[in-house]
């Protein structure tokens, strides 16, 4: 196969090593790198509204439990999930109910305002000297976006940047769309080769035989290397569905009405992927939007998670077949999980050192720079 290569991509004329190959199951490499990525970037926590009021919610990111606090105002709030008095963790556990004013230690009583300040220490008498303002919750950073929750634990959080831009999904009506299905699956792969192989099309073919019908370039084992051009040229660069397909089902039609502010190119296009390291990717459609989460749970472990977001006049269609729609996209994310499974049981190979990429993985060489940057960085 013959693929034109844009002037800029730094695979002209050579294959680079890829990462070496202890990176995806050394306990001290995936130790190093929960400090450097996933205690430092933004991490998605769950749709605004999967929250209800008055209730607090755990959630574990790089082996911190964080407490996600949504009050009566509506707001949501983050905290590390430890009490100022002796350290006990304050909600127990996935998510249980609370007043929406103050979060009590269950342990002895003290009591947190909606901001984290320590209002009461419960049972005790402090001495004169204690003071309180300097016992609030410890915060954890949190930005919503398009109805979306994302929290970071680092003291100085890095910019919120998609790869597409902020504005990349501003013509879906993310903040009113509501989960209508969700896959989880846990995969017995480190989590940086899932993001390799969202990164090439290479195995599109082999692997994928009904999505590389429903998107043509992908035929060609591809993304499209003109794609990356027109991505440096400041263009949008995703490859089209075939003729006459609208959406990611089993048909191609859509499931229902298409949104209504999509730019006539968003819609002839079929999907909009917008890719946020190292936590998820968004995938929007005509009629409904795909959010795919990643956590790591070991070296060799990685939970995966879909969330199927629809408006809710699709789901309330009469009839509405459900587990149609989402049995196209749910192949294809099953597909790719074997394909990374069955990626991760050859890695330790003792004579293997490391990958070589290549011209058509420029998407990958790029994630390699973007881990090797975090970790100097850190
Ligand atoms: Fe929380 Fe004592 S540890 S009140
Ligand atoms: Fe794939």
């Amino acid at each position: 196969m013959n693929v034109d290569l844009p002037p800029n991509s730094p695979l002209l004329d050579r294959c680079p090593e890829a990462l070496p190959a202890r990176a995806y199951y050394d306990a001290d490499w995936c130790t190093r790198e929960c400090a450097a990525i996933w205690a430092r970037q933004w991490v998605y926590a769950g749709r605004h509204d999967q929250q209800p009021i008055n209730t607090l919610r755990r959630i574990e990111i790089a082996g911190q439990s964080v407490v996600l606090a949504r009050g009566g105002d509506g707001m949501l709030r983050a905290f590390h999930n430890t009490c100022r008095h002796r350290g006990a963790a304050l909600c127990q556990a996935e998510q249980e109910a609370y007043n929406g004013k103050l979060i009590k230690c269950p342990y002895h009583a003290w009591a947190y305002d909606a901001a984290g300040r320590l209002v009461s220490t419960g049972y005790a008498t402090p001495t004169a000297d204690f003071d309180k303002s300097a016992h609030g919750l410890f915060p954890v950073h949190l930005k919503l976006w398009n109805g979306f929750v994302f929290l970071c634990l680092a003291d100085t959080p890095p910019d919120f940047t998609p790869d597409i831009g902020l504005d990349a999904l501003d013509n879906w009506p993310m903040a009113n769309l509501v989960v209508g299905h969700v896959l989880e699956k846990d995969m017995a792969c480190n989590w940086k080769v899932f993001w390799e192989n969202y990164n090439e099309c290479l195995h599109c073919p082999g692997i994928h035989p009904e999505l590389s019908d429903l998107v043509p370039v992908y035929r060609s084992g591809i993304m499209s290397a003109e794609e990356r051009a027109r991505v440096a040229a400041g263009e949008t660069a995703q490859p089209a569905l075939k003729p006459g397909a609208r959406s990611w089902t089993q048909t191609g039609a859509a499931c229902g009405p298409e949104f209504p502010d999509l730019t006539e190119e968003e819609r002839q296009r079929g999907h909009t992927f917008v890719t946020l390291y190292p936590t998820m990717y968004i995938v929007g459609h005509v009629d409904y939007v795909r959010a795919v989460t990643l956590t790591p749970l070991g070296p060799e472990t990685t939970r995966l998670r879909a969330e199927w977001l629809f408006a809710p006049k699709t789901l309330a269609q009469p009839g509405f077949d459900l587990e149609g729609v989402t049995r196209f996209a749910n192949t294809v994310l099953m597909q790719d999980g074997a394909a990374c499974e069955m990626n991760q049981r050859g890695l330790h190979c003792s004579k293997f050192n490391a990958g070589r990429l290549m011209p058509q993985e420029f998407a990958i060489y790029d994630f390699h720079q973007w881990v090797r940057e975090q970790m100097e960085r850190a």
